[in-house]
């Protein structure tokens, strides 16, 4: 029988990805924490979701996914699903790219405890500064590199925070 202290450490922290659709950011967000989590051989399950269920069961944009290929993270499998208020039990963090989907997650935390999980991807990385990741779904290629690179930046802050309050 494992002590309880020896348990808890088994159990992995649990990180969710979240912006609109769940087709051009949260996605990239999931491939490169997924990638950085190995690299820092963290005990995480990672997942992402859109508030809006515009493309629920679809997988991320083309050129989401070619970007992230280009920086040798494979998203293509990775399938969309919306938000549910059952997320806020089953992650210990909920992280949202932008201010507008930090709002909406936040419309649909119903205690203390749910909100506080709620933050802003680039939050332990620029702490406080309000930074978004900014939506690419009208932009251009270059847009969606932007996109990948400050979500690189967001997922090694948050691995070094997971490493040091593990
Ligand atoms: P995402 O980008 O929130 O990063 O997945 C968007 C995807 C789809 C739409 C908007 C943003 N849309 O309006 O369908």
């Amino acid at each position: 029988m494992l002590s309880t202290k020896a348990s808890n450490k088994l159990k992995p922290t649990k990180i969710l990805m979240v912006c609109l659709g769940n087709i051009c950011r949260s996605p990239v967000a999931e491939g490169v924490m997924r990638q950085v989590a190995h690299q820092y051989d963290l005990n995480v399950e990672i997942d992402s979701a859109g508030t809006a269920g515009y493309h629920i069961g679809e997988h991320p944009d083309p050129r989401s996914v070619r970007n992230a290929a280009k920086n040798k993270v494979d998203i293509s499998q990775l399938r969309a699903r919306k938000f549910s208020t059952e997320d806020f039990d089953r992650f210990d963090y909920i992280f949202a790219m932008d201010a507008n989907n930090n709002e909406n997650i936040l419309n649909l935390a119903v205690s203390p405890v749910h909100a506080a999980k709620v933050r802003l991807l680039t939050d332990i990385k620029f702490p406080g500064e309000g930074i978004e990741v900014p939506d690419p779904y009208y932009g251009t290629e270059r847009d969606f590199q932007s996109v990948f690179e400050l979500c690189t930046a967001a997922c090694e802050a948050i691995a070094i925070h997971l490493k040091q309050h593990a």
